[in-house]
């Protein structure tokens, strides 16, 4: 039996259209609506190859709920990048942690008016009415939600200059107004808080707040409470100068530099305002999972690495190489005092990541329930099991099961539910003996299995995915 996980790191070339996964056990009748996912489909690029997990070639993948029946279509997304490696058999444009060979001239030119292969791999959200795919460079790919083809980049109404752009924008529950950050790099770097508005039509930032930063860090996700955004500031930073003077991948130019503190900036999202900043310990993190303000605190609740070691962890080599450890992050809740200090607790001894709560009902509001995936905490191996924390008690709950590997839990509500966790979580879930993945349908509350639909080939892991009704 091959139970080798480096088979969710193999490229999945065809694009498929399937009206009904055979399924097995009790799909909820109420599971209605669409769950799209984003994720590498492949790290070759002609006779280039792509150098790390975040680099891969975008597909998107669809899963479709209708009476107890599951359809599943995927598709690479034609964004900028991959039209050049089907034209011209090699990368067009720089990507996380790999670049296009160029000539120093060329180099110079493209560090100072950046172009983007708009690579959109990472997430899938619905923006001003469309359904994007995210990555961190900052120009969406708009995608059709019914056939999964490329409609293409949206350009901004805008000015907004900046580069680096977190693929995890936040919606307000009361306006449904998309808040975000970007970069921006010049002789004067900041980070600007934005908003778009929630009405259909062609989307405009609106920058709300800017913080200066000399050497901006490297955010993945920020937090958003009832008034306030919350940036977590990481000593992962980048000098612009050296950057633009190397012309190397943004990977090869952050720097760790752990005698510098980690600073958190509490933004009023309405005004504007900067209310307060903390500095506490060196740490990185990709995700924010939650942040609420309670008792006259404001409480952030992040999936924290002691170092900057996980991004060595997921160059494509050390990801193929048999066995290799990854960098496992730890769930803390940091408690910010106006004017005061900043500490944290951890709140659970498992290792967790790409981490999901019932977002609709209580993101920015006190919470007992994270989803994520979990790996086992001594041999640190790839993750293998799912894991449902009640951030309450620190208690736990796991699924796994012999040579499986999940990807991120994405919670939906049942409809009339009563409780946080009355619904239902999907994953993606690759089974390395069958050398297929099949779509898992847990339970939330008790997190036990209702029903899987097998695809029938496998699907590479990938990151982020996000349910429509
Ligand atoms: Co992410």
């Amino acid at each position: 039996m091959n139970t080798d996980h480096r088979l969710g790191f193999s490229p999945l070339e065809g694009e498929f259209e399937l009206d009904a996964l055979p399924v097995e056990g009790s799909m909820p009748m109420w599971l209605r609506g669409t769950l799209f996912r984003n994720g590498p489909g492949t790290w070759g690029a002609g006779r280039t190859r792509m150098r790390h997990w975040f680099d891969g070639l975008a597909m998107l993948h669809r899963f479709g709920f209708h009476g107890g029946r599951v359809s599943y279509a995927n598709k690479y997304l034609r964004s900028p990048q991959y039209l050049h490696v089907q034209r011209k058999g090699r990368i067009g444009y720089g990507e996380f942690a790999t670049d296009p060979c160029r000539s120093i001239f060329k180099r110079l030119t493209s560090a100072f008016s950046p172009q983007f292969g708009s690579n959109a791999s990472v997430s899938v959200h619905k923006l001003a009415g469309r359904f994007v795919a995210l990555t961190e460079t900052p120009l969406p790919v708009e995608f059709d939600p019914e056939t999964l083809q490329t409609v293409g980049v949206i350009e901004y109404e805008d000015n907004v200059q900046g580069i680096g752009t977190s693929p995890h924008p936040h919606n307000d529950p009361k306006t449904g107004e998309a808040f975000n950050t970007i970069t921006h790099f010049s002789r004067h770097c900041s980070y600007k808080i934005f908003r778009i508005a929630a009405q259909a039509g062609a989307p405009r930032r609106e920058v709300m707040a800017e913080i200066p930063a000399s050497e901006p860090a490297y955010m993945h996700s920020f937090g958003l409470t009832k008034h306030y955004v919350v940036l977590a500031e990481y000593p992962l930073v980048v000098n612009p100068a050296k950057m633009l003077l190397t012309g190397k991948p943004y990977a090869e130019n952050l720097q760790w530099k752990p005698e510098r503190p980690t600073r958190f900036h509490a933004v009023n999202k309405e005004s504007g305002v900067l209310v307060g900043s903390w500095e506490t310990e060196a740490f990185f993190a990709f995700h924010h999972v939650n942040a609420f303000e309670k008792g006259g605190e404001i409480v952030v609740d992040l999936l924290a690495y002691p170092d900057d070691a996980v991004i060595q962890d997921h160059y494509m080599d050390a990801l193929l190489s048999h066995e290799a450890p990854t960098a496992a992050a730890e769930l803390r809740r940091y408690r910010l005092r106006p004017g005061g200090s900043a500490s944290y607790e951890v709140l659970t001894g498992e290792p967790l990541e790409l981490p999901r709560i019932n977002y609709d009902a209580h993101n920015g509001r006190d919470y007992s329930y994270v989803y994520g995936i979990g790996q086992n905490r001594i041999t640190q191996g790839w993750p293998d099991r799912l894991v449902k924390v009640d951030v309450r008690n620190g208690s736990t709950r796991t699924w796994c099961e012999d040579g499986c590997y999940p990807g991120e839990p994405v919670f939906i509500p049942a409809p009339n539910g009563q409780g946080e966790d009355s619904g239902v979580i999907l994953s993606v879930v690759l089974d390395t003996a069958a050398g297929t993945s099949f779509l898992l349908v847990m339970n939330a509350s008790s997190f036990t299995e209702e029903a899987r639909a097998r695809v029938p080939h496998h699907i590479p892991f990938g990151f982020h995915g996000q349910h429509f009704g």
